[in-house]
């Protein structure tokens, strides 16, 4: 049962997509206390969701805030990743779902001031409140009920299921050209090679460098042939220069955000001096969505947006009066204040508030201009709609891969996200591992992080975990920053290892892309805690450096600087599985309990649980040469069992007709039935008895 309660006058986010009429009463659970909404929590009651967030799985005992930020620095200590996603599951005796539609500065403290004590500050009271309840009171049944209100998550098309190999240094056709070459030669398979800034001319949206890219069009169809999709990156920002044809058409039609007496605001990123297109403007969207078109036509099927939140460096009002303020102080006696206050005048002039509060958007609609911090956190959002409405009437019949930086929970239906920059810190990776259930329960399905670690410089050790961990992620993409030490598989002395471990996702494609549609298809999650599926057992709720994948699998990933093994918690008698790649598939069955598994460094472990299966393919230079009609499968049938596999052609987009299905049964003895329009022959590689 979900009940909606309206406070203020809230901005409409279209967050929601089904039709919930304000319910009268009072919001039950909650007390209202000095600007925010406060709930007693249960001692030991765990607390779930908040998506793209810092910290465990259980958000209980720190204060995170909703304000999507360009923040490199992923700590313990920060509060605040690129995306807002307001929905939490609170447990206890009746366990319930709270979404706030809310697109301001919002603060969960969620034990973190008193330990028993929920605390939910907006920064005024203008919110849609959604109280989810399910009827049989469990996590997975509160995040159905609350995605169905939401829609349907976003489809990417097969191909992005694929290995992605970018890096934010790429600086021409050369470049690509030999990326794509040494993973051939490497023998290592590769479906997309993203374009970062650098394709662009004078770093100026939807144009390609005619010195560094002259042909485009001709360089991605030679990748086409290989199989390789190229990927650029759009920003949010557009460069201020007469005679580029975005920023004249901007002004012309005055699409752009505006300051109080109706200039347009000046920000800057990285072509400095920029404009930021009124993303929640509905003709303002429609016209830069329409913007992707050039690159569509060029042969371009899939994008990244950057940037969003909208990130500033600096405004043009500030930096000038930053400038004065630092003249003044020349020749002065700087003491310990005076100096901390010039580093601040610097420090502070990158994402600040004062400039979220001085710039306005125009929604349209009939709706009164609104400041752009009440709803700052619907930006990323609006870009990346923009892009989805833009495909739609595009390109009706083809999925197009988009994912974003920033997000609030509604961009789901129209793009993934991945998930900014961490470091190359084991830290982070098993930070990547925590996110992905948080991930799953708002919506967001395709998601991935940057794989090895974007800032900092890899170790091969590290490269080699992370990346045994991505082939489980759908968004499996390795990136880095400039200046850091490059992190191609192929670069590295266990590059053949390494190239073993990419070739395993592509046998596991079949049911990963499988569990991937299913979850979307019917709003289930598609990474979930133990918890979710061993509600009754105490100890499956402490474990969070465990996942459950699909219906299938368990992950135990090694996220430990030269860890040879890892100590593993099975809520009930799993088979483990240890795999170096392709054809190597040792399986062990394992009772309930804790164990210590070896896990070499050049090896991984998943499990795969009782009374479940899990359909291998053999590998494949790409997702287009994948071949499904010839699977292996792995079972632990405990008295029979039976696995619906959904597989289309990974480019239309008629999801529910029902030959997309087919159904593998693997009986006691290990013999298998095989079910469906599509012809595959079915073959038990293991069978646990
Ligand atoms: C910031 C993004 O998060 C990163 O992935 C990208 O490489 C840089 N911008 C440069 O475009």
């Amino acid at each position: 049962m979900i009940r909606k309660y309206t406070f203020g006058n809230p901005f409409p986010t279209e967050a929601v997509v089904k039709d919930i009429p304000a319910s009268q009463g009072t919001l039950p659970y909650f007390t209202r206390e000095d600007g925010s909404l406060v709930l007693t929590l249960e001692e030991g009651a765990p607390v779930y969701g908040l998506g793209e967030q810092v910290r465990g799985i259980n958000k209980r005992g720190w204060t995170y805030t909703s304000n999507c930020s360009d923040d490199p620095h992923h700590l313990e200590t920060t509060h605040s990743l690129y995306g807002a996603h307001n929905f939490l599951m609170i447990g206890g005796k009746q366990p319930f779902g709270i979404f706030i539609d809310y697109p301001g500065y919002l603060t969960f403290d969620i034990g973190y001031t008193r330990k028993d004590t929920l605390r939910i500050t907006p920064a005024d009271w203008d919110m849609d409140v959604y109280l989810i309840e399910a009827e049989d009171g469990r996590f997975p049944s509160i995040v159905r009920a609350f995605r169905q209100m939401i829609g349907r998550s976003y489809i990417p098309p097969k191909w992005a299921f694929g290995y992605g190999q970018s890096r934010w240094g790429y600086q021409n056709e050369a470049d690509v050209r030999e990326v794509a070459a040494r993973y051939r030669e490497a023998g290592i398979p590769l479906d997309a090679i993203y374009l970062d800034i650098d394709y662009m001319e004078r770093y100026e949206d939807f144009t390609v460098s005619d010195e560094k890219f002259p042909d485009l069009t001709g360089l991605a169809a030679d990748m086409k042939k290989e199989g390789i999709h190229l990927v650029p990156i759009i920003d949010a920002g557009v460069k201020i220069e007469e005679g580029y044809s975005v920023y004249e058409e901007g002004i012309e039609k005055g699409y752009f955000c505006k300051e109080e007496d109706g200039a347009p605001f000046v920000g800057a990123v990285w072509p400095g001096r920029a404009h930021f297109p009124d993303m929640l403007n509905p003709a303002a969207r429609r016209w830069f969505g329409l913007k992707y078109k050039g690159l569509l036509d060029m042969g371009i099927d899939g994008f990244w947006n950057d940037m969003n939140e909208p990130a500033i460096f600096y405004s043009e009002k500030r930096l000038n009066k930053v400038f004065d303020e630092v003249a003044s102080m020349k020749g002065q006696n700087l003491d310990l204040d005076k100096n901390n206050h010039l580093l601040g005048l610097v420090n502070t002039l990158a994402n600040n508030p004062e400039d979220y509060r001085s710039f306005y958007h125009e929604p349209g609609n009939g709706l009164p201009r609104v400041r752009h911090d009440k709803v700052h956190n619907l930006y990323g959002y609006n870009m990346t709609r923009a892009a989805g409405e833009a495909f739609e009437e595009l390109e009706p019949d083809k999925r197009i891969l988009m994912f974003s930086r920033s997000s609030y929970i509604g961009m789901h239906r129209y793009g993934g996200i991945w998930q900014g920059d961490n470091m190359s810190w084991w830290s982070h990776l098993l930070m990547n591992v925590k996110m992905m259930p948080s991930l799953s329960m708002c919506g967001f399905l395709y998601t991935g992080a940057d794989l090895a670690g974007f800032g900092g410089d890899t170790t091969e050790d590290l490269a080699m975990r992370w990346l045994q961990f991505g082939i489980f992620t759908p968004l499996m993409r390795n990136h880095s920053a400039m200046g850091t030490r490059e992190q191609e598989a192929y670069r590295f002395s266990n590059a053949e290892a390494l190239g073993r471990i990419i070739k395993l996702r592509y046998c596991l494609l079949p049911y990963l892309y499988s569990e991937y549609m299913k979850a979307a298809l019917h709003d289930d999650m598609l990474f979930a805690p133990l918890a979710f599926a061993y509600p009754e057992d105490p100890q499956a709720a402490q474990v969070e450096d465990q996942l459950l994948l699909g219906e299938s699998l368990m992950l135990a990933p090694v996220c430990q600087q030269n860890a040879t093994g890892r100590y593993v918690y099975l809520p009930e008698d799993m088979l483990l599985v240890t795999t170096s790649g392709p054809e190597d598939f040792r399986c062990q069955k394992m009772t309930a309990g804790h164990h210590y598994v070896p896990v070499a460094e050049e090896e991984l472990i998943f499990f795969v649980r009782r009374g479940h299966l899990l359909p291998l393919s053999k590998t494949a230079e790409n997702v287009a040469s994948l071949d499904s009609s010839a699977l292996d499968v792995i079972a632990f049938p405990d008295g029979g069992c039976s696995y619906t596999l959904y597989d289309d052609d990974g480019v239309s987009k008629d999801y529910d007709d029902p030959s997309r299905l087919s159904v593998i049964d693997v009986s006691s003895d290990g013999a298998v039935r095989y079910e469906g329009t599509t012809e595959r022959k079915i073959h038990t590689c293991f069978i646990c008895s």
